[in-house]
């Protein structure tokens, strides 16, 4: 018999949880390995989980000799920072199996310059958009379009929260001033055209030079219900969103097949999931950004979906014949909500350390609860972090998916009543859903 195998996930918030959930049900899995991981690792899977909570995942030597000592089989490099530090590079130099983006193939997501440059050349479609390096030119650049919209873009690394709408000339120079506290992510930054329609993501797994688009999200970003309020990481999301139709699908996957095929052209070929960033105007599908893992939440609603063994999806990635690979994908609607910190993204340091109850509750209520910033201390659990963690359920529908997942999320309160989640996650496809059923009704 095959010995099981032995795998590391590179993350510690709800998307390594997910992805350690989902390589657990491999039948090849026996041990998982997460960096840094958190104390709520373990709750979905009865294999082995060890996390390495005093590493960051862009500690690439301490990664390697721990690879070389567990003697590990597959790393699965999950999180943006790892990508841009060139972990996968330096594990494939070292003959070790990654799903993950070389450090030139993932330039896509941590230099958003270059890879509008590259949108550009393999003619994606894409918003207009200037490049800047100083205040000065940008702000004069500004001043000379003073009726304009923007968003104004960290090129670099940012959290998810390096973009900044700009209504107007005063709003952009102002979110100009704030690249500065990107440090070196916003020494370069881009105005883009300010586009309005609605957005979308949209997840491909690649090896290379094919892919296979596995599923579609859509993210609610802002900290307060209808979408208000600074951006986050993302608060909560809905698969299968109603956007998405044949005409989106089509446009969706040539534009992963430009992506693809233009990396492999560079010499950067594309070897992991592909994260498209995407808005629909007027039935055209436009690329906000490409980021170079899973989404997080995202992952957290489309890795359940998949049937397949997550180990053997992963093999196909590595041998490059992920064009062969049966995806099975179900056909559930999943939403996932995020139980925050309250002051989250702004100022939440008050809350850090008070305890976290009814986590236990929220699992018998059958949801599943994927870890973030959470700590476990004294058989019981703290905040450690903005994004708590994360209640996720599933049903025929969206509506009946988010019952589900608020009734569980209600079980759960931090210490001070200091809990905040939106309690409109999916508005746009339940408004959908509950026309169409009192259209249906009607006739
Ligand atoms: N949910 C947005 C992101 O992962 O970037």
């Amino acid at each position: 018999m095959n010995k099981l195998k032995t795998i590391m996930i590179i993350d510690g918030g709800g998307r390594g949880a997910t992805l350690v959930d989902k390589y657990g049900q491999s039948k090849r899995v026996g041990k998982i390995l997460v960096v840094p991981g958190n104390d709520l690792m373990q709750i979905n899977t009865k294999k082995p989980v060890v996390t390495y909570q005093y590493l960051k995942t862009t500690s690439i030597k301490e990664i390697l000799e721990i690879c070389k000592k567990e003697q590990v089989d597959l790393v699965d490099v999950a999180q943006d920072n790892a990508v841009e530090a060139g972990l996968a590079d330096t594990l494939l130099a070292e003959g070790i199996k990654v799903v993950g983006p070389t450090k030139k193939a993932g330039q896509l997501e941590w230099d958003k310059a270059w890879a509008r440059g590259f949108m550009k050349k393999y003619q994606i479609p894409s918003p207009d958009y200037h490049v800047f390096s100083s205040t000065k030119d940008g702000i004069k650049f500004v001043n000379s379009k003073s009726k304009a919209s923007w968003f104004v873009k960290a090129s670099g690394l940012a959290e998810g929260k390096g973009a900044i709408p700009a209504k107007n000339g005063r709003q952009a120079i102002d979110a100009i001033k704030q690249m500065a506290r990107f440090g070196k992510s916003g020494e370069t930054y881009l105005l883009e055209q300010w586009l309005i329609g609605e957005e979308f993501s949209a997840f491909a797994l690649c090896d290379g030079k094919n892919f296979q688009v596995v599923g579609f999200a859509q993210d609610h970003k802002q900290v307060f219900d209808g979408d208000e309020g600074p951006n986050t990481g993302g608060m909560g999301c809905v698969s299968n969103p109603l956007i998405v139709d044949e005409n989106i699908r089509k446009q969706v996957k040539e534009i992963f097949k430009k992506a693809v095929d233009g990396l492999k052209i560079d010499g950067r070929p594309y070897k992991g999931v592909l994260y498209l960033g995407g808005i629909v105007i007027r039935g055209a599908v436009f690329v906000i950004e490409f980021n170079a893992r899973w989404g997080d939440p995202e992952a957290e609603v489309i890795l359940p979906s998949i049937k397949n063994d997550l180990y053997e999806v992963s093999q196909d990635i590595i041998n490059g014949t992920i064009g062969k690979l049966n995806l099975k994908i179900d056909k559930k609607v999943r939403v996932v909500v995020a139980a925050v910190a309250k002051g989250y993204p702004v100022d939440y340091q008050s809350v850090k350390g008070k305890k976290v109850f009814g986590i236990d509750k929220a699992i018998k209520a059958e949801a599943k609860i994927y870890g973030a910033g959470i700590k476990k201390v004294n058989g019981g659990y703290m905040v450690a972090g903005g994004r708590i963690l994360f209640v996720m359920d599933e049903g025929k529908n969206v509506i009946e998916a988010r019952e589900r997942a608020y009734r569980a999320l209600r079980k759960v309160n931090i210490e001070g009543n200091n809990l905040h989640y939106r309690t409109d996650i999916g508005w746009r496809d339940v408004a959908r859903l509950r026309e169409t059923l009192r259209r249906g009704k009607k006739g």
